[in-house]
């Protein structure tokens, strides 16, 4: 399968060394052999038609800041000119998240399904502004988008809801999906205050470019749109949830949670409506995760609730869901020949 890569960082060069690492299961369970024919950074693109070698892309953007400095390179190319360049079956769109108008992700995206590719993104921007609309748009043009990486991080949260509760109808979700704050706010419950935390969370790579999604709820509230549409069917969007964030939470008023036996944790809810707000949780129930734990608890009408639990950030665990999703694509395609 030949892919383009666009957005080189923490997640992208995971996911290079994770096809290194995983090279021949690939190729064995699946019959998969992905070829990188384009990886395309800030400041230009790498390109070779017959693959790239993965060793080497990897280590010229190590040394030398970037994939343009490589044999392959070209400085300035753009990711739109490098998918119009090589033929390619699959995006995948690591670029950083932007909540305000979702690009330039949202047009990369649109590019590569109108050339027919399918799509894995990670980036939650798209998603959590026009999720509807390019799921149709992809639906349209016989590609799948695909996103298991924008929830989550390596934690099947999606997958569990889509897959393994299907013929179940899921009425509400509730649950803890950034690890950031999730992080924040156990170092406070120990004592620590807001400030020194968001700079441990910082070092530890779990916050985004802009740690105000973070603490504000938008990184929440852009995961609680995807869930929403992808598993409750709602045609939402960022707009539509209602949020806050933990900015105004200080070390009394985990005093406060204490006396009630229970701590302080950035909630996503969603039944009649959306919404992402710091609530009381009781010790040691379900949802009490501690570090950058993510936990959500999907109620469904007859199996009951059901949490699932795991590591909501980091550029591996994310990587993995972009290879699980590169996966699903190629068991779609046998499935489609069988
Ligand atoms: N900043 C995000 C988090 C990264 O802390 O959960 C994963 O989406």
């Amino acid at each position: 399968m030949r892919l383009v890569m666009v957005g080189f960082g923490v997640v992208g060069r995971s996911f290079v060394r994770l096809l290194i690492k995983r090279r021949e299961e690939l190729l064995g369970l699946y019959g998969l052999k992905p070829r990188l024919v384009a990886v395309v950074d800030r400041r230009g693109a790498a390109l070779c038609e017959k693959g790239l070698d993965l060793e080497s892309v990897l280590k010229c953007k190590e040394e030398r800041g970037s994939v343009c400095e490589s044999e392959n390179g070209r400085e300035g190319m753009d990711a739109l000119e490098a998918m119009e360049l090589v033929d390619a079956d699959v995006l995948i769109d690591v670029t950083p998240t932007n909540l305000r108008d979702a690009e330039p992700s949202l047009t990369y995206i649109r590019r590569a399904i109108r050339l027919g590719m399918n799509v894995i993104t990670t980036n939650k921007g798209p998603l959590a502004l026009f999720m509807p609309t390019l799921l149709d748009l992809a639906r349209l043009n016989g590609v799948v988008l695909k996103f298991s990486g924008t929830v989550g991080g390596g934690t099947p949260i999606l997958n569990f809801a889509k897959k393994c509760l299907c013929g179940d109808r899921i009425t509400g979700i509730r649950g803890i999906l950034n690890g950031t704050t999730n992080y924040i706010l156990s170092r406070m419950e120990e004592g620590m205050e807001f400030g020194e935390a968001l700079r441990e969370a910082q070092e530890l790579g779990y916050a985004e470019a802009d740690p105000s999604m973070d603490v504000d709820g938008l990184d929440s509230a852009a995961k609680l749109v995807i869930l929403a549409n992808w598993i409750l069917g709602k045609r939402a969007t960022l707009e539509d949830v209602e949020v806050k964030g933990i900015r105004g939470i200080g070390l009394e008023d985990f005093e406060e949670a204490r006396r009630d036996g229970s701590t302080i944790k950035l909630l996503c809810t969603a039944d009649k409506g959306l919404r992402v707000m710091p609530e009381y949780v009781k010790r040691g129930s379900v949802l009490d995760v501690k570090g950058s734990l993510n936990a959500v608890t999907f109620i469904s009408e007859t199996a009951g609730e059901e949490t699932v639990v795991g590591k909501g950030a980091g550029g591996m665990e994310t990587a993995t869901a972009i290879l699980r999703d590169l996966v699903d694509i190629r068991m779609g395609i046998l499935g489609d020949r069988e």
